[in-house]
């Protein structure tokens, strides 16, 4: 199997040790590959919605030898999942946040005990959704990979609190001084700030509070 890019190690990387993952939305399978070649799981569960992505999944899997270990699903979300499979963690990544969210709320998520999320947008909103059905952040990731910046989320059943700043910007983050958050903001700020002359009125005073946002979190970091 060919070399993780950075992006897929280290959702990896987050997934904790158990018996069997699922990755929805797999595309290439290459996350439970690496899991189970690691023995990392035991077992695990490649699903995704595109015949053409499940069947690359199939080859790659084939490939790999390790039929015996992975599943590879053709169907929506976690409607793939059976009971029987006794999924302890389910990955989500590459795709937007809302479609996460719905995926989540699609499906039973009883048995499972983390969850493991690269949403590509909407990140302050599955924060929320997270919290919402009875899970906590327990870490949180940042990377840049070929002028993109990814979040990677990790959460495990439990409550906590999280106030306004930390959803849109990421709790753990903040206090790790996280230095791929730093520089996205720094990022950002250039872009809004060379913005501002362009924009009418009404842009300019949202693009404003958002600096003010920013700058106050960069003062943080
Ligand atoms: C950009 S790829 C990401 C692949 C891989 N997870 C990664 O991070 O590299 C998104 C994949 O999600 C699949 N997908 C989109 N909606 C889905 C759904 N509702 N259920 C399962 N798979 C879905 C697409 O077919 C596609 O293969």
């Amino acid at each position: 199997m060919q070399k993780l890019s950075e992006r897929l190690m280290c959702i990896a990387d987050m997934v904790k040790p158990c018996g069997c993952m699922a990755d929805i939305g797999t595309d290439h399978a290459y996350v439970p590959i690496y899991l189970c070649m690691e023995n990392k799981v035991k077992t695990a569960i490649a699903g995704d919605v595109s015949k053409g992505s499940a069947e690359k999944a199939r080859q790659n899997v084939e490939l790999s030898g390790l039929n015996e270990r992975i599943s590879v699903r053709l169907g929506s979300g976690i409607t793939i999942l059976k009971k029987e499979d006794k999924a302890d963690c389910i990955v989500i990544a590459g795709m937007g946040g809302m479609l996460m969210c719905d995926i989540l709320k699609n499906g039973d998520i009883t048995g499972i005990s983390q969850l493991v999320l690269q949403p590509q947008k909407d990140i302050p909103e599955v924060r929320h959704f997270v919290h919402s059905i009875g899970f906590k952040i327990e870490d949180e990731k940042m990377l840049c990979e070929d002028n993109k910046f990814y979040n990677i989320i990790s959460a495990v059943r439990g409550g906590e609190e999280y106030t306004d700043t930390e959803y849109e910007f990421g709790k753990i983050l903040i206090s790790k001084k996280d230095k791929t958050l730093k520089a996205q903001l720094e990022h950002e700020i250039k872009i809004s700030e060379a913005l501002l002359p362009k924009v009418n009125e009404k842009r300019k005073q949202e693009l404003e509070a958002q600096l003010l946002r920013y700058k106050e979190v960069l003062g943080c970091l």
